[in-house]
Protein backbone atom coordinates (compact mmCIF):
# COMPACT_ATOMS: atom_id res chain seq x y z
CA UNK A 1 0.00 0.00 0.00
CA UNK A 2 1.37 3.43 -0.59
CA UNK A 3 1.74 6.02 2.16
CA UNK A 4 -0.22 8.92 2.36
CA UNK A 5 2.15 11.90 0.59
CA UNK A 6 2.18 14.57 2.85
CA UNK A 7 -0.82 16.70 3.27
CA UNK A 8 -1.34 19.63 1.54
CA UNK A 9 -3.61 22.27 2.44
CA UNK A 10 -6.68 22.93 1.34
CA UNK A 11 -7.49 25.66 -0.86
CA UNK A 12 -10.73 27.44 0.78
CA UNK A 13 -11.25 28.91 -2.93
CA UNK A 14 -9.57 27.34 -5.79
CA UNK A 15 -9.11 29.74 -8.47
CA UNK A 16 -9.50 28.05 -11.93
CA UNK A 17 -6.08 29.36 -13.14
CA UNK A 18 -5.50 32.77 -13.84
CA UNK A 19 -8.53 34.49 -15.02
CA UNK A 20 -8.42 36.79 -17.68
CA UNK A 21 -7.91 39.76 -15.73
CA UNK A 22 -10.51 42.34 -15.30
CA UNK A 23 -8.87 45.27 -13.55
CA UNK A 24 -7.13 47.08 -15.95
CA UNK A 25 -3.99 48.76 -16.12
CA UNK A 26 -5.36 51.25 -17.87
CA UNK A 27 -2.49 53.27 -19.98
CA UNK A 28 -2.61 57.34 -18.95
CA UNK A 29 -5.16 57.66 -21.62
CA UNK A 30 -8.07 56.30 -19.83
CA UNK A 31 -9.64 58.27 -16.83
CA UNK A 32 -10.60 56.36 -13.95
CA UNK A 33 -14.26 57.91 -14.44
CA UNK A 34 -14.28 55.74 -17.13
CA UNK A 35 -13.14 52.45 -15.55
CA UNK A 36 -15.34 52.67 -13.21
CA UNK A 37 -17.87 53.04 -15.75
CA UNK A 38 -16.76 50.24 -17.11
CA UNK A 39 -16.76 47.84 -13.95
CA UNK A 40 -19.10 49.79 -11.49
CA UNK A 41 -22.62 48.27 -11.74
CA UNK A 42 -25.98 49.23 -9.99
CA UNK A 43 -26.34 49.96 -6.12
CA UNK A 44 -23.73 47.86 -3.77
CA UNK A 45 -22.62 45.88 -7.48
CA UNK A 46 -23.37 42.58 -5.62
CA UNK A 47 -25.17 41.73 -8.52
CA UNK A 48 -21.84 42.21 -10.78
CA UNK A 49 -20.02 40.20 -8.37
CA UNK A 50 -23.06 37.55 -8.22
CA UNK A 51 -22.61 36.98 -11.50
CA UNK A 52 -19.30 35.63 -11.33
CA UNK A 53 -19.29 33.98 -8.00
CA UNK A 54 -22.12 31.43 -9.44
CA UNK A 55 -20.35 30.87 -12.43
CA UNK A 56 -17.24 29.81 -10.60
CA UNK A 57 -19.44 27.56 -8.31
CA UNK A 58 -20.48 25.28 -10.99
CA UNK A 59 -18.53 22.05 -11.11
CA UNK A 60 -18.66 19.69 -14.02
CA UNK A 61 -18.35 15.76 -13.95
CA UNK A 62 -16.21 14.50 -17.08
CA UNK A 63 -16.76 12.19 -18.87
CA UNK A 64 -13.15 10.09 -19.83
CA UNK A 65 -11.84 8.19 -22.88
CA UNK A 66 -12.87 10.13 -25.49
CA UNK A 67 -10.38 11.07 -27.43
CA UNK A 68 -9.89 14.71 -27.38
CA UNK A 69 -6.85 14.92 -29.03
CA UNK A 70 -8.79 17.27 -31.97
CA UNK A 71 -11.68 19.43 -30.27
CA UNK A 72 -13.43 21.74 -32.62
CA UNK A 73 -15.32 25.18 -31.15
CA UNK A 74 -16.77 25.77 -33.91
CA UNK A 75 -20.67 27.13 -33.51
CA UNK A 76 -22.76 28.34 -35.43
CA UNK A 77 -25.10 31.71 -34.45
CA UNK A 78 -27.66 33.87 -36.09
CA UNK A 79 -26.40 35.04 -39.31
CA UNK A 80 -23.18 32.90 -39.81
CA UNK A 81 -20.46 30.56 -38.15
CA UNK A 82 -17.49 31.67 -35.63
CA UNK A 83 -14.72 30.00 -35.24
CA UNK A 84 -15.56 29.31 -31.05
CA UNK A 85 -18.55 30.44 -29.27
CA UNK A 86 -17.51 33.96 -28.46
CA UNK A 87 -18.45 36.88 -29.60
CA UNK A 88 -17.49 40.92 -27.94
CA UNK A 89 -21.07 42.40 -26.14
CA UNK A 90 -22.31 45.50 -27.37
CA UNK A 91 -20.99 48.55 -25.18
CA UNK A 92 -21.35 51.96 -25.87
CA UNK A 93 -18.51 54.74 -25.69
CA UNK A 94 -15.68 52.82 -26.44
CA UNK A 95 -13.82 55.45 -27.58
CA UNK A 96 -13.57 56.32 -23.56
CA UNK A 97 -10.75 53.55 -23.22
CA UNK A 98 -8.84 53.76 -26.56
CA UNK A 99 -8.95 56.54 -29.91
CA UNK A 100 -9.82 53.53 -32.18
CA UNK A 101 -12.43 52.88 -29.85
CA UNK A 102 -15.36 49.75 -31.78
CA UNK A 103 -12.80 49.46 -34.50
CA UNK A 104 -10.14 47.91 -32.31
CA UNK A 105 -13.06 45.28 -30.49
CA UNK A 106 -14.56 44.60 -34.04
CA UNK A 107 -10.72 44.06 -35.72
CA UNK A 108 -9.84 41.77 -33.13
CA UNK A 109 -12.90 39.80 -33.09
CA UNK A 110 -12.71 39.35 -36.60
CA UNK A 111 -8.83 38.54 -37.32
CA UNK A 112 -9.82 35.69 -34.02
CA UNK A 113 -12.72 34.62 -36.50
CA UNK A 114 -15.47 35.34 -33.16
CA UNK A 115 -18.26 37.54 -33.09
CA UNK A 116 -18.75 40.82 -32.31
CA UNK A 117 -22.00 43.36 -31.54
CA UNK A 118 -21.72 46.95 -32.24
CA UNK A 119 -23.72 48.89 -29.68
CA UNK A 120 -26.56 51.57 -30.65
CA UNK A 121 -24.27 54.39 -28.64
CA UNK A 122 -20.94 53.33 -30.00
CA UNK A 123 -18.24 56.33 -30.77
CA UNK A 124 -16.73 54.84 -33.48
CA UNK A 125 -18.73 55.27 -36.99
CA UNK A 126 -20.16 52.24 -38.03
CA UNK A 127 -19.14 52.64 -41.41
CA UNK A 128 -15.75 52.69 -40.36
CA UNK A 129 -15.99 49.63 -38.30
CA UNK A 130 -17.09 47.56 -41.07
CA UNK A 131 -14.77 48.79 -43.79
CA UNK A 132 -11.86 48.43 -41.38
CA UNK A 133 -12.29 45.69 -39.02
CA UNK A 134 -11.98 43.16 -42.13
CA UNK A 135 -14.01 40.74 -42.51
CA UNK A 136 -16.38 39.02 -39.64
CA UNK A 137 -19.50 37.76 -38.25
CA UNK A 138 -20.82 41.28 -36.32
CA UNK A 139 -24.45 41.97 -34.81
CA UNK A 140 -26.06 45.22 -34.40
CA UNK A 141 -27.32 46.21 -31.18
CA UNK A 142 -30.30 48.21 -31.27
CA UNK A 143 -32.13 50.41 -28.57
CA UNK A 144 -35.61 50.82 -29.59
CA UNK A 145 -35.24 55.38 -29.27
CA UNK A 146 -38.40 57.63 -28.26
CA UNK A 147 -38.16 58.40 -32.58
CA UNK A 148 -39.01 55.11 -34.82
CA UNK A 149 -36.96 57.29 -37.52
CA UNK A 150 -33.89 57.43 -35.53
CA UNK A 151 -34.43 53.57 -34.61
CA UNK A 152 -35.18 52.42 -38.14
CA UNK A 153 -32.94 54.80 -39.84
CA UNK A 154 -29.85 52.35 -37.33
CA UNK A 155 -31.52 49.15 -38.48
CA UNK A 156 -31.39 50.17 -41.95
CA UNK A 157 -28.00 51.24 -41.60
CA UNK A 158 -27.21 48.30 -40.32
CA UNK A 159 -28.63 46.15 -43.51
CA UNK A 160 -27.02 48.16 -45.78
CA UNK A 161 -23.28 48.08 -43.64
CA UNK A 162 -23.82 44.23 -43.81
CA UNK A 163 -24.57 43.35 -40.10
CA UNK A 164 -25.96 39.82 -39.99
CA UNK A 165 -27.99 40.12 -37.05
CA UNK A 166 -29.80 42.76 -35.17
CA UNK A 167 -29.58 42.51 -31.16
CA UNK A 168 -32.63 44.30 -29.71
CA UNK A 169 -31.68 44.92 -25.69
CA UNK A 170 -34.93 45.49 -23.47
CA UNK A 171 -33.23 45.48 -19.73
CA UNK A 172 -33.27 49.38 -20.27
CA UNK A 173 -36.43 50.91 -19.22
CA UNK A 174 -34.73 53.38 -17.17
CA UNK A 175 -30.48 52.90 -16.65
CA UNK A 176 -29.62 51.57 -13.44
CA UNK A 177 -28.60 53.64 -10.60
CA UNK A 178 -24.68 53.52 -10.74
CA UNK A 179 -23.29 55.13 -7.48
CA UNK A 180 -19.61 54.75 -8.57
CA UNK A 181 -21.00 57.54 -11.84
CA UNK A 182 -23.11 59.30 -9.78
CA UNK A 183 -20.01 60.08 -7.11
CA UNK A 184 -17.72 60.87 -10.21
CA UNK A 185 -20.27 63.10 -11.48
CA UNK A 186 -19.72 61.16 -14.82
CA UNK A 187 -22.00 62.09 -17.55
CA UNK A 188 -20.88 59.26 -19.92
CA UNK A 189 -22.73 60.92 -23.25
CA UNK A 190 -20.55 64.42 -22.52
CA UNK A 191 -17.72 62.27 -22.53
CA UNK A 192 -17.58 60.23 -25.39
CA UNK A 193 -20.22 61.73 -27.81
CA UNK A 194 -22.12 58.59 -29.36
CA UNK A 195 -21.46 58.50 -33.66
CA UNK A 196 -25.05 58.47 -33.79
CA UNK A 197 -25.20 62.55 -33.09
CA UNK A 198 -23.89 62.88 -36.25
CA UNK A 199 -26.49 61.41 -38.63
CA UNK A 200 -28.36 63.30 -40.55
CA UNK A 201 -32.04 62.02 -38.68
CA UNK A 202 -30.57 63.61 -35.60
CA UNK A 203 -29.22 66.67 -36.94
CA UNK A 204 -32.75 67.22 -38.19
CA UNK A 205 -34.28 66.71 -34.65
CA UNK A 206 -32.07 68.75 -33.37
CA UNK A 207 -33.09 71.76 -35.64
CA UNK A 208 -36.97 70.63 -34.98
CA UNK A 209 -36.41 70.53 -31.40
CA UNK A 210 -34.16 73.05 -30.75
CA UNK A 211 -32.20 71.72 -28.25
CA UNK A 212 -28.85 70.51 -27.18
CA UNK A 213 -26.92 67.35 -28.59
CA UNK A 214 -27.20 66.14 -24.68
CA UNK A 215 -30.58 66.84 -24.14
CA UNK A 216 -31.84 65.47 -27.26
CA UNK A 217 -29.92 62.62 -26.64
CA UNK A 218 -31.87 61.79 -22.43
CA UNK A 219 -34.78 62.51 -24.58
CA UNK A 220 -34.50 59.50 -27.16
CA UNK A 221 -32.90 57.18 -24.20
CA UNK A 222 -33.88 55.10 -22.52
CA UNK A 223 -37.20 54.52 -23.40
CA UNK A 224 -39.70 53.51 -20.54
CA UNK A 225 -42.64 52.68 -22.66
CA UNK A 226 -41.02 50.30 -24.50
CA UNK A 227 -43.33 46.91 -25.24
CA UNK A 228 -43.47 43.71 -26.35
CA UNK A 229 -45.18 45.49 -29.75
CA UNK A 230 -41.99 47.57 -30.43
CA UNK A 231 -39.98 43.99 -30.36
CA UNK A 232 -42.57 43.12 -33.24
CA UNK A 233 -42.14 46.02 -34.99
CA UNK A 234 -38.07 45.98 -34.85
CA UNK A 235 -38.58 42.43 -36.44
CA UNK A 236 -41.02 43.35 -38.29
CA UNK A 237 -38.61 46.57 -39.66
CA UNK A 238 -35.82 44.16 -41.21
CA UNK A 239 -34.98 40.61 -42.88
CA UNK A 240 -32.18 40.15 -40.19
CA UNK A 241 -32.18 37.60 -37.64
CA UNK A 242 -33.42 39.61 -34.27
CA UNK A 243 -31.95 38.51 -31.23
CA UNK A 244 -33.14 39.54 -27.64
CA UNK A 245 -31.29 40.40 -25.16
CA UNK A 246 -31.81 41.34 -21.67
CA UNK A 247 -34.40 38.12 -20.92
CA UNK A 248 -33.74 36.37 -17.25
CA UNK A 249 -37.83 34.52 -16.90
CA UNK A 250 -38.87 31.94 -19.16
CA UNK A 251 -42.01 32.96 -20.14
CA UNK A 252 -40.26 36.51 -21.27
CA UNK A 253 -38.19 34.01 -23.55
CA UNK A 254 -41.50 32.54 -24.46
CA UNK A 255 -42.97 36.03 -25.24
CA UNK A 256 -39.98 36.65 -27.50
CA UNK A 257 -40.58 33.74 -29.46
CA UNK A 258 -44.00 34.59 -30.32
CA UNK A 259 -43.02 37.74 -31.57
CA UNK A 260 -40.32 36.42 -34.00
CA UNK A 261 -37.15 36.38 -31.77
CA UNK A 262 -34.39 34.24 -33.58
CA UNK A 263 -32.51 33.93 -30.32
CA UNK A 264 -32.71 35.32 -26.84
CA UNK A 265 -29.55 36.70 -24.60
CA UNK A 266 -29.59 35.77 -21.30
CA UNK A 267 -28.19 38.90 -19.47
CA UNK A 268 -28.50 40.68 -16.58
CA UNK A 269 -26.80 43.35 -17.97
CA UNK A 270 -23.51 42.40 -16.28
CA UNK A 271 -25.40 44.00 -13.18
CA UNK A 272 -25.58 47.38 -14.82
CA UNK A 273 -29.56 47.81 -14.32
CA UNK A 274 -31.41 46.02 -11.25
CA UNK A 275 -29.52 45.79 -8.28
CA UNK A 276 -30.19 42.01 -7.00
CA UNK A 277 -31.07 40.56 -9.89
CA UNK A 278 -31.28 37.00 -10.28
CA UNK A 279 -27.68 35.99 -11.62
CA UNK A 280 -27.56 35.35 -15.22
CA UNK A 281 -25.98 31.35 -14.84
CA UNK A 282 -28.88 31.04 -12.22
CA UNK A 283 -31.37 32.14 -14.87
CA UNK A 284 -30.21 29.97 -17.99
CA UNK A 285 -32.23 26.57 -17.33
CA UNK A 286 -35.01 27.56 -17.04
CA UNK A 287 -34.57 29.71 -19.93
CA UNK A 288 -33.43 26.92 -21.78
CA UNK A 289 -35.96 24.51 -20.84
CA UNK A 290 -39.00 27.10 -21.48
CA UNK A 291 -37.47 27.86 -25.26
CA UNK A 292 -36.84 23.81 -25.76
CA UNK A 293 -34.81 23.82 -28.41
CA UNK A 294 -36.56 26.52 -30.68
CA UNK A 295 -34.17 28.87 -31.36
CA UNK A 296 -30.95 29.43 -30.13
CA UNK A 297 -30.34 30.78 -26.31
CA UNK A 298 -26.60 32.77 -25.64
CA UNK A 299 -25.56 34.08 -22.38
CA UNK A 300 -24.09 36.64 -20.82
CA UNK A 301 -22.73 38.50 -17.38
CA UNK A 302 -19.76 37.66 -15.57
CA UNK A 303 -17.77 35.44 -18.05
CA UNK A 304 -14.13 35.62 -17.24
CA UNK A 305 -12.83 32.37 -18.28
CA UNK A 306 -12.90 30.07 -20.77
CA UNK A 307 -14.25 27.46 -17.96
CA UNK A 308 -17.27 30.00 -17.74
CA UNK A 309 -17.97 29.51 -21.73
CA UNK A 310 -18.02 26.17 -21.22
CA UNK A 311 -20.00 25.93 -18.11
CA UNK A 312 -22.67 28.67 -19.96
CA UNK A 313 -22.81 25.47 -23.10
CA UNK A 314 -23.68 23.06 -20.07
CA UNK A 315 -26.60 25.12 -19.45
CA UNK A 316 -27.96 25.14 -22.78
CA UNK A 317 -26.08 28.44 -24.35
CA UNK A 318 -25.41 28.44 -27.57
CA UNK A 319 -22.58 31.09 -27.19
CA UNK A 320 -21.74 33.77 -25.07
CA UNK A 321 -20.58 37.42 -24.95
CA UNK A 322 -18.01 38.82 -23.16
CA UNK A 323 -18.04 42.21 -21.99
CA UNK A 324 -16.09 44.32 -19.30
CA UNK A 325 -12.57 42.18 -19.21
CA UNK A 326 -12.55 42.95 -23.54
CA UNK A 327 -13.13 47.01 -22.72
CA UNK A 328 -10.25 46.60 -20.27
CA UNK A 329 -8.02 45.22 -22.38
CA UNK A 330 -8.87 47.52 -24.90
CA UNK A 331 -7.76 50.26 -22.57
CA UNK A 332 -4.68 48.25 -22.01
CA UNK A 333 -3.40 47.68 -25.38
CA UNK A 334 -5.50 48.96 -28.01
CA UNK A 335 -6.66 45.45 -30.24
CA UNK A 336 -3.27 43.38 -29.46
CA UNK A 337 -4.23 43.14 -25.84
CA UNK A 338 -8.04 42.56 -27.35
CA UNK A 339 -6.75 39.70 -29.15
CA UNK A 340 -5.04 38.12 -26.72
CA UNK A 341 -8.02 38.53 -24.63
CA UNK A 342 -10.03 36.52 -27.21
CA UNK A 343 -7.23 33.86 -27.66
CA UNK A 344 -6.82 32.94 -23.76
CA UNK A 345 -10.30 32.61 -23.45
CA UNK A 346 -10.47 30.31 -26.31
CA UNK A 347 -7.54 28.65 -24.87
CA UNK A 348 -9.28 27.76 -21.98
CA UNK A 349 -12.07 26.92 -23.04
CA UNK A 350 -10.30 24.07 -25.67
CA UNK A 351 -8.66 22.96 -22.35
CA UNK A 352 -12.12 22.64 -20.70
CA UNK A 353 -13.63 20.87 -23.69
CA UNK A 354 -10.56 18.30 -23.40
CA UNK A 355 -10.95 17.62 -19.53
CA UNK A 356 -14.62 17.19 -19.44
CA UNK A 357 -14.64 15.19 -22.56
CA UNK A 358 -16.71 17.18 -25.25
CA UNK A 359 -15.15 17.36 -28.55
CA UNK A 360 -17.05 19.99 -30.19
CA UNK A 361 -18.90 22.87 -28.76
CA UNK A 362 -22.11 21.36 -29.18
CA UNK A 363 -20.97 17.91 -27.02
CA UNK A 364 -20.58 20.72 -24.09
CA UNK A 365 -24.53 20.62 -24.21
CA UNK A 366 -24.50 16.86 -23.24
CA UNK A 367 -22.32 17.54 -20.26
CA UNK A 368 -23.08 16.92 -16.70
CA UNK A 369 -22.74 20.27 -14.34
CA UNK A 370 -23.89 21.05 -11.12
CA UNK A 371 -23.22 23.90 -8.28
CA UNK A 372 -21.27 23.15 -6.11
CA UNK A 373 -22.20 22.30 -2.38
CA UNK A 374 -21.49 23.70 0.76
CA UNK A 375 -18.59 21.36 1.69
CA UNK A 376 -17.03 22.18 -1.91
CA UNK A 377 -16.82 25.94 -1.65
C1 LIG B 1 -22.62 47.51 -21.54
N1 LIG B 1 -23.70 46.75 -21.97
C2 LIG B 1 -24.49 47.21 -23.01
N2 LIG B 1 -25.48 46.41 -23.50
C3 LIG B 1 -26.22 46.81 -24.57
O1 LIG B 1 -27.09 46.08 -25.01
N3 LIG B 1 -25.96 48.03 -25.16
C4 LIG B 1 -24.99 48.86 -24.72
O2 LIG B 1 -24.77 49.94 -25.27
C5 LIG B 1 -24.24 48.46 -23.58
N4 LIG B 1 -23.26 49.27 -23.07
C6 LIG B 1 -22.42 48.80 -22.09
C7 LIG B 1 -21.33 49.57 -21.68
C8 LIG B 1 -20.45 49.07 -20.74
C9 LIG B 1 -19.28 49.89 -20.33
C10 LIG B 1 -20.63 47.77 -20.21
C11 LIG B 1 -19.65 47.18 -19.23
C12 LIG B 1 -21.71 47.01 -20.60
C13 LIG B 1 -23.94 45.40 -21.38
C14 LIG B 1 -23.14 44.34 -22.13
O3 LIG B 1 -23.61 44.15 -23.43
C15 LIG B 1 -23.20 42.97 -21.43
O4 LIG B 1 -24.53 42.60 -21.21
C16 LIG B 1 -22.45 42.94 -20.10
O5 LIG B 1 -21.30 43.75 -20.13
C17 LIG B 1 -22.04 41.50 -19.81
O6 LIG B 1 -21.46 41.39 -18.57
P1 LIG B 1 -19.88 41.31 -18.30
O7 LIG B 1 -19.28 40.33 -19.28
O8 LIG B 1 -19.36 42.70 -18.48
O9 LIG B 1 -19.85 40.85 -16.89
Amino acid sequence: MMADGPRRPVLRRPEAGPRVRQEPEAGPRVRQEAVDYCLGGAGDERTVVCNVERLDRLLFVPRVLRDVSEVDTGTRVAGGRISAPILVAPMGLQGLFHPEGELATAAAAAAAGLGHCLSTFCTSDPRAVTDGAGPGLRWRQVYVLRDWGLTRDLIAESEELGFQAIVCTVDVPIVGRRSRDENNGFDRFAAAPPALIRTRRFARLLAERGSTARELLAELFPNPSFTWDDVATVVESTTLPVVVKGILHPDDACRAIAMGAAGVVVSNHGGRQLDRSISSIDALPRVRDAVAGRIPVYFDSGVRHGMHIAKALALGARAVLVGRPVLMALAEGGRQRVTEVLETLTEQLVETMQLVGARTAEDLGGVDIRFATEAER
